[in-house]
């Protein structure tokens, strides 16, 4: 994986990205536990891999289960702090170094934190107007995500 030293945002990526985190300011549980809610459809697996969920029951119905609005708040945590200055995660590495270990621990394959990324990607596109999205908006997002996984699995 990319080192954060050559992960660097440029000045209009994290102000393109300041832009959508303001939309998603108001409802952001609601955008954390629908990022979870299709993460957890999206790859059945996971029923398996949270101690919590249920595979007698749906995603959506998981998500009154206070162990997911627990995680969803979590994730949601750790993406906004990072989102407000990507090219200063660095300052969150004391927080966030036992992180990667404890999902590495829990067995969490590396991979499903890059699915993880394409849910938040869709939510994202789904609260922006269409004509306030863009490529480069796309590309600010994968690579802000990339950061935060560098983050959370190193
Ligand atoms: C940015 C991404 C992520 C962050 C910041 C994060 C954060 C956390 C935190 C803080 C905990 C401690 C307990 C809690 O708050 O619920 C935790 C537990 C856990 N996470 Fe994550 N997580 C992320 C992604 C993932 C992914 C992609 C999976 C894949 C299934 C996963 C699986 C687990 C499991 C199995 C536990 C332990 C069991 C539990 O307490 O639910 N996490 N995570």
């Amino acid at each position: 994986m990319a080192t954060l030293e050559s992960m660097q945002v440029s000045e209009e990526q994290q102000s393109l990205i300041m832009e959508d985190v303001q939309v998603l300011l108001p409802n952001y549980d609601d955008f954390v536990e629908d990022v979870l809610q299709q993460f957890m459809e999206e790859n059945p697996e996971t029923f398996q891999i949270f101690p919590w969920a249920d595979a007698s029951k749906t995603a959506k119905e998981m998500r009154s289960h206070p162990r997911f609005k627990s995680h969803a708040k979590s994730i949601g945590k750790v993406i906004s702090d990072c989102l407000v200055d990507l090219n200063g995660v660095k300052k969150h590495e004391p927080k966030l170094s036992s992180l990667g270990a404890m999902h590495t621990k829990k067995k969490v394959p590396t991979e499903l934190f890059g699915k993880l990324g394409g849910c938040i990607l869709t939510q994202v596109v789904k609260r922006v107007s269409e004509a306030k999205w863009s490529e480069e908006k796309k590309e600010a997002w994968l690579k802000a995500y990339g950061i935060i996984t560098v983050m959370v699995t190193e």
